[in-house]
């Protein structure tokens, strides 16, 4: 079983050696290995159950290193990071031959974030090489957000990990690609679409769905079903819906298989789930306390009931990125 502890000094012993450690991040937690080496990469891959095709983010110490790991870098790259960085932000670049295709699983590109929790930065720092991590779950699954949460999923598989803490965001970076002619915003996440058009000047391109199948080599991980719990999870655009749901439905199973809410700011008033637990993300209905809180709370749900219904929350700011995780993580609509 993996030891949890906070010496940066004997996380770094370990991945020296070339072996997987769990590391804090201010998004989520990461599963880190060192990013030049292709047998402690491959052994991150093997350690999620994550396939080859999916490429890693490459974490660093500071904007000096991006220069080492990536190539043709523009300027709107280090604008962005002076702005944004140590922060949840992804940048996609072309990377340096230094850095091996296990990393970018073949691509040309890799992601580069620097990420702002202490610990790690401090990791970072005491290191020669960087961190390639992407979070810290079995694939597919949600997102961990404390050292327990990697505890549960990859402690059988991993010799330490590193505690910083809850994650103060909850949520991934946001993937911005800046490898072809115009910005590409690839992930919601931790930085909103809001703050980096406002800074940009302009508004953000996203994939566009038709093309989608052909950017699925450019915008990898980003299709499939993922962040599941491990019960069906059913998204609901309003509470409407969920009241049609539960006319429709058999919900009248109790205990572990009963049928739970998650909801974003208040309980929802019907009879027929008065004895369900309902986890309410955000009583003051703010979104980034419910950004916080969202993976924890799946984790929770799917330990205790048999189905969650989830409602949708506003779709400004953090939001987006909520939706976009809750979508992913949801069955086909019933
Ligand atoms: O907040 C985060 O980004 C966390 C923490 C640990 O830093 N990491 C994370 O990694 O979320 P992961 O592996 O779960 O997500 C990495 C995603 C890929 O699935 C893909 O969508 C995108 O980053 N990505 C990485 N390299 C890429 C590339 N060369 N081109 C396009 N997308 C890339
Ligand atoms: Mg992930």
């Amino acid at each position: 079983m993996a030891i949890i502890g906070t010496s940066v000094q004997e996380a770094g012993a370990w991945l020296r050696d070339g072996w997987p450690v769990g590391i804090p991040t201010e998004t989520v937690y990461g599963l880190a290995a060192n990013a030049c080496d292709r047998e402690a990469l491959l052994r991150v891959f093997e350690t999620k159950g994550r396939p080859l095709t999916d490429p890693l983010i490459v974490h660093l110490a500071s904007q000096e290193d991006l220069n080492r790991f990536a190539v043709d870098v523009p300027e709107t790259a280090y604008a962005l990071l002076e702005a944004f960085s140590p922060g949840p932000l992804t940048l996609i670049l072309p990377k340096a031959p230094i850095l091996p295709d296990e990393v970018s699983a073949g691509l040309t590109t890799a992601g580069f974030r620097i990420p702002s929790h202490p610990l790690t930065l401090e990791l970072l720092r005491s290191l020669d090489f960087p961190l390639a991590a992407p979070s810290a779950n079995l694939f597919g699954r949600t997102s961990p957000t404390t050292a327990d949460h990697v505890a549960d999923q990859l402690g059988e598989r991993i010799p330490y990990i590193l505690d910083g803490g809850p994650c103060r965001i909850g949520l991934e970076s946001t993937v911005l690609d800046l490898s072809g002619p115009e910005p590409l915003l690839l992930r919601e996440g931790g930085l909103t679409a809001e703050s980096l058009e406002a800074f940009l000047g302009r508004p953000l391109q996203r994939p566009n769905r038709l093309a989608q199948a052909d950017q699925a080599q450019r915008a990898p991980g980003t299709l499939a079903h993922h962040y599941a719990p491990s019960v069906p999870l059913f998204l609901f655009a309003d509470d409407m819906a969920i009241i049609d749901w539960l006319n429709h439905h058999d919900h009248s199973k109790q205990g572990p298989q009963a049928p739970a809410l998650l909801r974003f700011n208040q309980a929802l008033m019907d009879s027929r789930c008065a004895a369900w637990n309902q986890e309410i993300l955000s009583p003051e209905g703010d979104l980034e306390q419910a950004a916080h809180q969202l993976f924890g709370a799946l984790r929770r749900l799917e330990k205790s009931a048999g189905i969650i219904l989830a409602q949708k929350v506003p779709n400004t700011g953090l939001g987006a990125a909520i939706n976009d995780r809750l979508q992913r993580a949801s069955m086909k609509p019933l």
